[in-house]
């Protein structure tokens, strides 16, 4: 057990480079399974949950290491020209929600796929029907039962694909289902993320023929194999998020390197509002921080470009610490306000109901034992304890570490006061 041990109110100047897009990688990793070449993804942070999807691909029979290279992170090398397997097992499956979208790829690759229902954050019911759904469409037969779901591809790898809802996970799973074979797909009403995007990019250096992606239709070219190349992942624009809104707090000419403001656009409006100073460009966003932060009046969570439900828990934070009111609304997942309890413990005001809260702001908030409830919950008492009198520790962080690397080396560089600390039992006894 490791906890994070951080004083507050310390200002944050300097530099951060943000990391490759974990909701990038994730599915990237699983589109490997149906290329027989070696693959070279680069600058590859070691999050939690990259690391379980090396351990699914190397169960199904792929070679996968981290080599040295000319980034800051290894690459990360995939040969699945082995692949033998079909199967995802419970226990690999359990540890991170995107097991699932290894589905697709196995489905494509070997005509069959057994592979038990995904785990992750603790965030809501999370169901698999429209990936389901999606695949039935095109003639595959699915079937779920013990907590594992069946598939057989069928023969047909063609045609039209509705989606009831754009779920960024049923496009991607989709879009990889599609294309190994020799007819056309069409997916209507997908997910428009920027990672998806980022998935047709990757699979088309791979020789697929996918276009569309980011907009309302996606169109895939069923193609024979696809072959390995070197691929480097857009970057992660939650961690930019969580960075900007430190920096909305706390910044003094904090810079934020390696960003899309455009993948930003929906919190860059909201942080606008809160009389915090930016500097947008091409690449980097510089912030500073206000004495006194206005409220950002409202956020809904939305799909995209919609405000991103994984920022809405580090919103609460920043509304805390925000004069006046502000009303969050999450839209996306129905258990997505865990961290509120714990952001309640730190003298924050906040009260809830049927997924809306609304958050009074105070001039101080005081550090406090918490407990990372999921991983951006978790990233939202991180950014709590940074701007709280006092100190915090924030117990539970392997949930962090499934989407931020190192985040407290960042936030040390950055004159964060924030060290990585092992519980032996009981939290507790941490400090
Ligand atoms: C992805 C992201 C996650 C982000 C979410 C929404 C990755 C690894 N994860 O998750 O960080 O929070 O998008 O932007 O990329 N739904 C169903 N049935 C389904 C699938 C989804 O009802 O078969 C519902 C979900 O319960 C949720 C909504 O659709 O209410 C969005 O889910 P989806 O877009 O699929 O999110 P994920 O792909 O799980």
């Amino acid at each position: 057990m490791e906890s994070f041990y951080i004083v507050g109110r310390k200002r944050l100047e300097g530099e951060v480079e943000i990391d490759c897009a974990k909701n990038s990688l994730l599915p990237i990793i699983a589109g490997c399974i149906m290329v027989k070449g070696e693959v070279c993804l680069e600058n590859v942070p070691k999050y939690s949950d990259v690391l379980a999807m090396k351990k699914i691909v190397e169960h199904l029979g792929g070679k996968v290491r981290f080599e040295s290279g000319r980034f800051t992170n290894d690459n990360l090398i995939i040969d699945c020209r082995d692949v033998v397997y079909s199967d995802v097992p419970n226990e690999l499956a359990c540890s991170v929600r995107s097991s699932i979208f290894t589905l697709g790829p196995i489905l494509s690759r070997k005509g069959i796929a057994k592979v038990a229902f995904p785990g992750g954050c603790d965030i809501g019911l999370r169901p698999v029907d429209i990936h389901i759904s999606a695949l039935k469409q095109l003639g595959c037969k699915v079937v779920d039962k013990n907590g594992y779901i069946y598939a057989d591809g069928g023969k047909r790898r063609e045609g039209d694909v509705m989606l009831s809802f754009s779920s960024v996970g049923a496009t991607e799973n989709i879009m990889m289902f599609a294309v190994l074979g020799s007819g056309q797909v069409r997916i209507f009403n997908p997910a428009r993320e920027p990672e998806i995007v980022d998935l047709q990019n990757f699979l088309n250096s791979c020789g697929a023929k996918i276009s569309g992606a980011g907009s309302n239709l996606i169109v895939i070219e069923g193609v024979k194999r696809l072959h390995g190349c070197s691929y480097h992942a857009i970057s992660d624009r939650i961690e930019a998020g969580t960075f900007l809104i430190a920096g909305a707090m706390l910044g003094k000419k904090m810079v934020v390197k390696n960003v899309k403001p455009k993948h930003n656009q929906a919190l860059l409006t909201k942080l606008s509002k809160t009389a915090c100073k930016m500097d947008v460009q091409d690449d980097r966003i510089t912030i500073s921080g206000s004495p006194h932060l206005q409220s950002f009046g409202e956020i809904e969570t939305a799909v995209y470009p919609g405000f991103p439900t994984d920022l809405q828990a580090q919103m609460c934070t920043l509304a805390s610490v925000c004069e006046g009111y502000s009303l969050i609304i999450e839209n996306l997942f129905e258990s997505r306000f865990k961290h509120i309890g714990e952001l309640l413990k730190m003298n924050c005001d906040i009260r809830c109901k049927n997924g809306v809260c609304i958050v009074k702001g105070k001039e101080k908030i005081y550090g406090a034992d918490v407990n990372a409830t999921d991983l951006r919950g978790g990233a939202s008492l991180v950014l709590a304890g940074l701007v709280a009198e006092g100190y915090t520790t924030v117990n539970n962080i392997g949930l962090i570490d499934r989407g931020y690397y190192k985040i407290e080396d960042k936030l040390t560089a950055l004159g964060g006061d924030i060290k990585r600390i092992k519980c032996e039992k009981k939290v507790d006894n941490c400090s």
